[in-house]
């Protein structure tokens, strides 16, 4: 069994599938910490975890032929970064969106998401050690990533990012050896990974060993089939892969994190506390988020709890936690509550999630509707 020597969780993160190992933080944890305690963050792992030793990991940048070798010990002796950054894996909500249609087969709920503070590598410095600068990158479009966790065939994990975010000085791109102040855990890519601000999390390689410069995408599963953006109309039987775009910025997002679906609620003085959180990818930030009791005709904004205010578009990598005491009817017995989050380029969340399918259950940010009770 490859899977035998898989690291502990806390009980908290809900398995969504345990081989490979998939799991989300209870949703009505979610909003209970602005930066994510790492035990409560979300895990998304396509391979077994490798076990590695950061006393002997390497990781090689491949520029035209030539590699470069780095150990740990030299990354960690270059500048250092902080930045606060929410990854969210473009799956998340995948269910929902596939359910509309009586498809069961996606694994996420509502709870793929988690901020942290990152330590590492700026990759622009490294690239830029090189003579890769925004300026002068010669013929390369793309950084390929490579994971040291491999599929049976020896394939290992790959992905890529467009050269422009690589070699931006503001895109935060980090090659990071900690999280929120500690040597990264196993789950999370010990002991080097990628963490791709603004971009959906299966950019973010766990357990980096090569960074290649190339005029092509990675070729690995994740950058090839799926995460990639389909009409609604393309099945699995019809899809052109090669033609499809692979995503990389995320759209605006928001979900209710409390009540969850089908709670019993008590209403106090006249009022319900929610909670949840908004995120949109791209540097991009929440600038507001509407929350309706009656199926849209009305709406009210949420408070915005807490946000990165240090900084803002088109550099805002992280999440907001927003609360709301929304007024309530007590004399109704069943509710239903709706949220749609608007961020700072404008853009919205579309009300359902019928116009934007896509059989890979990806970007299913359609407004968050939840039913739930209220306690007579
Ligand atoms: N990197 C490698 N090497 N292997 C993986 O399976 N999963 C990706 C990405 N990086 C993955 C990976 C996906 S789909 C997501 S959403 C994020 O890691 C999740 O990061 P986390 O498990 O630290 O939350």
């Amino acid at each position: 069994d490859p899977y035998i020597d898989e690291p502990k969780r806390s009980e908290d993160i809900i398995p969504a599938t345990k081989k490979p190992f998939a799991g989300t933080l209870r949703l009505d944890y979610l909003p209970l910490n602005f930066i994510t305690p790492v035990q409560w963050w979300y895990v998304r792992n396509h391979l077994p975890v490798p076990d590695l030793d950061a006393n002997n990991h390497q990781v090689i940048l491949e520029v035209g032929g030539t590699q470069r070798i780095f150990t740990m010990d030299e990354i960690q002796q270059m500048p250092k970064a902080c930045v606060m950054v929410t990854l969210m894996c473009s799956g998340n909500r995948g269910y929902e969106m596939l359910e509309t249609t009586g498809t069961k087969t996606k694994i996420w709920g509502p709870g793929a998401v988690s901020n942290a503070i990152w330590t590492g590598v700026k990759l622009c410095d490294l690239l830029e050690a090189v003579g890769i600068t925004a300026e002068n990158h010669g013929n390369y479009k793309h950084v390929q990533f490579v994971g040291t966790d491999c599929e049976i065939t020896g394939v290992p994990y790959s992905v890529s990012i467009p050269i422009w975010k690589a070699v931006d000085k503001k895109g935060d791109v980090l090659l990071a050896y900690q999280m929120n102040g500690e040597p990264l855990t196993r789950d999370h890519g010990y002991p080097i990974r990628m963490v791709v601000p603004g971009h959906t999390g299966a950019r973010s390689c766990k357990w980096l060993t090569k960074i290649i410069l190339s005029d092509k995408e990675a070729d690995g599963n994740s950058q090839m089939y799926d995460f990639k953006s389909f009409g609604p109309s393309v099945r699995s039987t019809t899809a052109d892969y090669e033609k499809a775009p692979s995503i990389q910025a995320v759209p605006v997002h928001s979900v209710i994190c409390r009540p969850k679906a089908r709670d019993s609620v008590q209403v106090v003085e006249g009022r319900i506390d929610v909670k949840g959180f908004a995120y949109a990818g791209g540097g991009n930030k929440i600038i507001r988020v509407d929350i309706s009791t009656d199926q849209g005709k009305t709406w009210q904004p949420a408070q915005l709890d807490f946000q990165d205010n240090k900084s803002d578009y088109p550099h805002n990598w992280s999440w907001t936690l927003w609360s709301c005491k929304l007024p309530i009817d007590k004399n109704q017995h069943d509710v239903e509550i709706w949220c749609k989050a608007i961020d700072t380029s404008s853009n919205t969340q579309p009300e359902g999630f019928e116009y934007i399918y896509n059989f890979k259950g990806v970007t299913a940010n359609a407004y968050h509707k939840i039913k739930f009770k209220l306690i007579p």
